[in-house]
């Protein structure tokens, strides 16, 4: 099948909510995909009852249950007993953190180690600290090169024979820069530590296969696979040891309690499959081709003046970050209605910051403050992106240069 032909399939279906500015953010949230609210609707409308109960009310929700957990496994060639529904990325990172130091604190263990490193995700970074002040665990946090890649090198260099955990993510939500996982696994297991990766930004976008990567847990976020946002699941391999960090009712084979959500569940199976399909119609490389594209024409609007952020050949597929010399990335996206997209700073009281992610990578504040992150979806067009890089070419020319900024150190 031609990309065009799988183009042509996805806008067969676009999301009403898409209507508007050019959305360029879906490395923030993605629509829910038409055919996955449809899937989901029928366990809002009818079939409402609890998957434990001991009645016919609880055949069908059950039968949905299962069946989402076989179709989130084969996204990532895990066995349904190896996925465990969360209510969110960050849960699912911090049961894959917290549950495994708790879990070995309980064989007498004292001062178990973690390593993660600098670019990870905040919920991530939360988890590792949180091990640190309440679990009496000591953390690495890694750094990374200059175009975001952690060098496996420096990996085996900082691991220790009281290391229990590495935590290192699949792609970067910011840059996209793709993480070496499966040699990072192997040094991590080379050593008897387990290795967890949040996957939340690569699940559905490139092929991910858990036994492939060589990883024990990894976390993928339905909010950025075209199901609802509070649906997440954590892939925990056959025989790790886990601690819940819930208790209660017994669901999800003890690893998380809390009656299940149904709908969203049934939701992220539904949206699991429809990946699984564009990723086999070609997906990765209509988005590719649609990125590089508007890598090139806003080049070609902008000459000398647009940089990239992030390993070029370690990319997600869909993943553009650029700084523009001279303009502040907020500032360009204020004068450009057109596009939806992010920036690669942050704003705290109207005072904005580069980024802690594209300061982790060693890029000056001035690149991080100037930097736009443009992310592709399902039903961005070719004439989007034409437009797109148009219009915010003609808003870079609109906006006020950068003030000078303040030395460092
Ligand atoms: C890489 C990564 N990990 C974790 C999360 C957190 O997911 P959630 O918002 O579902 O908690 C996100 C969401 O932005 C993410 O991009």
């Amino acid at each position: 099948m031609t990309t065009d032909q799988t183009q042509y399939l996805s806008m067969a279906a676009r999301p009403a909510g898409l209507d508007g500015p050019i959305y360029l953010d879906h490395n923030a949230t993605t629509p829910v995909d038409p055919r996955v609210l449809e899937a989901m609707l029928p366990y809002l409308r009818t079939h409402f009852g609890n998957p434990s109960s001991d009645h016919p009310f609880a055949s069908s929700p059950r039968a949905a249950v299962a069946q989402a957990r076989v179709q989130v496994g084969a996204l990532i060639g895990a066995r349904a007993e190896e996925i465990t529904f969360m209510g969110s990325g960050s849960e699912a990172d911090a049961t894959a953190i917290r549950g495994v130091v708790t879990a070995v604190l309980t064989t007498g263990v004292q001062r178990p180690h973690l390593i993660t490193q600098a670019t990870e995700h905040p919920a991530v970074l939360a988890a590792c600290q949180y091990a640190e002040r309440f679990h009496g665990a000591e953390v690495t946090v890694l750094a990374v090169g200059r175009d975001g890649l952690l060098d496996p090198d420096v990996l085996a260099s900082a691991i220790r024979p009281t290391t229990v955990l590495v935590s290192v993510m699949h792609a970067n939500n910011e840059t996209g820069v793709i993480q070496p996982i499966r040699d990072l696994a192997a040094i991590a297991h080379a050593h008897g530590a387990l290795f967890h990766t949040d996957a939340a930004q690569s699940v559905g976008k490139i092929p991910v296969d858990v036994t492939d990567l060589g990883v024990d847990l990894l976390t993928l976020v339905g909010h950025k696979m075209y199901a609802p946002k509070g649906i997440a699941a954590l892939f925990i391999r056959a025989g790790t040891a886990v601690a819940p960090l819930i208790g209660g009712g017994g669901q999800e084979h003890g690893r998380r309690a809390g009656t299940e959500n149904v709908p969203y569940l049934v939701a992220l199976g539904a949206a699991a499959a429809i990946a699984a399909s564009e990723l086999a119609m070609g997906a990765s490389d209509r988005l590719s081709d649609l990125r590089d594209g508007l890598e090139q024409q806003l080049v070609a609007h902008l000459p000398g003046r647009v940089h990239l952020n992030g390993n070029r050949n370690h990319r997600l597929p869909q993943t553009l970050n650029v700084s523009i010399d001279g303009v502040a990335g907020h500032a360009i996206l204020a004068a450009c209605v057109e596009v939806a997209a992010s920036t690669g700073s942050a704003c705290h009281a109207g005072i904005h910051s580069a980024s802690p992610v594209l300061l982790a990578m060693g890029l000056p504040p001035e690149r991080g403050i100037s930097a736009l992150r443009l992310t592709l979806g399902r039903w961005n067009t070719r004439e989007d992106i034409v437009r797109a890089a148009g219009a915010l070419a003609r808003a870079v020319r609109a906006a006020s240069p950068i003030p000078p900024m303040p030395p460092t150190g």
